[in-house]
């Protein structure tokens, strides 16, 4: 039986090829936030594999940041453009309350001391939500935004979502 280190370093290369195969169906936008879900999956298995709070206190601060203002980014950039396509508009919806819940949990983590006997459960319910949460997006949204908006508009949303992003990144870290 793998032992929980080996578990966690097979979760983490699944994670990293699944973002690879999804990546190379997506371009613009679409592959580069992607990208971005196998590099915040990596930290969130990093950290749920510890329990010792020095690495929870330095390495959920950057969780944090990155999923904020990433879900940031989408909902200001992303997130619009799918509201003005019929086919597309369902997902904003279902988008929205799924990026409430991420938040919700993220805010329920960070009123807990590192050493908690809560946050080791409440951490996996987050990486749990994020998991759900990106496979949502990588496997039903971004597809079909990339199929209805095409390459050009997938390419243009890219810088618009990093601006956003950094914006918001200034306002949660
Ligand atoms: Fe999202």
């Amino acid at each position: 039986m793998p032992n929980r280190m080996e578990k966690v370093a097979s979760d983490v290369m699944g994670a990293v090829k699944t973002a690879k195969a999804k990546i190379e169906g997506l371009s613009g936008v679409f592959q580069h936030l992607t990208r971005e879900h196998g590099e915040v999956t990596a930290l969130l298995l990093r950290v749920k594999m510890t329990s010792d709070p020095r690495v929870r206190a330095e390495l959920f601060p950057k969780i944090r940041a990155e999923l904020l203002s990433h879900e940031k980014g989408e909902l200001a950039v992303v997130y619009p453009v799918f509201r003005e396509r019929i086919e597309l508009m369902d997902f904003a919806q279902d988008h929205d309350r799924e990026a409430g819940l991420l938040e919700a949990q993220i805010h329920v983590i960070s009123a807990l001391a590192y050493d908690d006997a809560r946050w080791a459960d409440r951490f996996a319910e987050l990486v749990d939500l994020a998991s759900k949460h990106t496979k949502e997006e990588e496997n039903k949204y971004f597809p079909a935004a990339q199929r209805v908006l095409g390459p050009q508009v997938s390419a243009e949303l890219l810088p618009l979502y990093e601006q956003a992003k950094a914006r918001a990144a200034v306002t949660v870290s």
